[in-house]
């Protein structure tokens, strides 16, 4: 089942999640759901907040990162991501680590907006995997990428709260459009500020 991506301005994006245990009511489901939401957005990673659900939970499928278009070169930063597909339960960043570099993020939340993000290269991680099995591994290239900006989600924090003072000023109109529903977009969505739904 599709959901609905929840648009910049929802507070529940602004929340810091909270984390869940075993008995979470139909969590198979709820990732099955998220998986078909995010691919029908074209997405490479969705929060559970992003759908409405203050929870400790995201997935990610960074495989379109490892597609090669005919007569380029495979791009070093995607090795490994071909069959790039995880969940992670109540996440846990242990250490990150490396030259901090920049990179044009965008988010479902805040479509047709893309501005570079440094963060560090590398990102220990530990977490339940979909079968709750517990997990400590180091990610690197665009996978540790999207794994820390999914992992700010849970936390609270969208990748707009890293930028300078200046550029959050330049693009506070765009912001504000996007929450009152004023942006194409070509998946479902739901703005927090729109008057009348459509
Ligand atoms: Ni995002």
């Amino acid at each position: 089942m599709i959901l609905p991506v929840v648009a910049y301005g929802d507070p529940v994006l602004k929340r810091e999640a909270e984390e869940i245990d075993k008995d979470y009511p139909e969590l198979k489901k709820l990732i099955a759901d998220m998986f078909e939401t995010m691919y029908e957005a074209s997405g490479v990673g969705l929060a559970a907040p992003q759908i409405g659900k203050s929870i400790r939970l995201f997935i990610v499928d960074a495989s379109p990162f490892a597609e090669v278009e005919e007569g380029e070169d495979p791009d070093p930063m995607a090795e490994g991501l071909e069959n790039f597909k995880k969940v992670f339960i109540n996440p846990i960043i242990e250490e990150e680590k490396g030259e901090e570099w920049g990179f044009n993020e965008g988010c479902l939340s805040i479509p047709k907006l893309r501005e570079e993000v440094f963060r560090k290269e590398k990102v220990v991680l530990s977490y339940y995997d979909e079968n709750w099995k517990l997990k400590e591994e180091e990610f690197d290239g665009y996978a540790a990428r999207i794994i820390q900006h999914e992992y700010d989600h849970v936390e609270g924090i969208l990748f707009t709260d890293h930028l300078s003072t200046l550029k959050k000023r330049l693009i506070n109109k765009k912001l504000q459009n996007i929450s009152k529903g004023e942006v194409e977009v070509d998946y479902k969505m739901k703005f927090p500020a729109r008057k009348k739904q459509r």
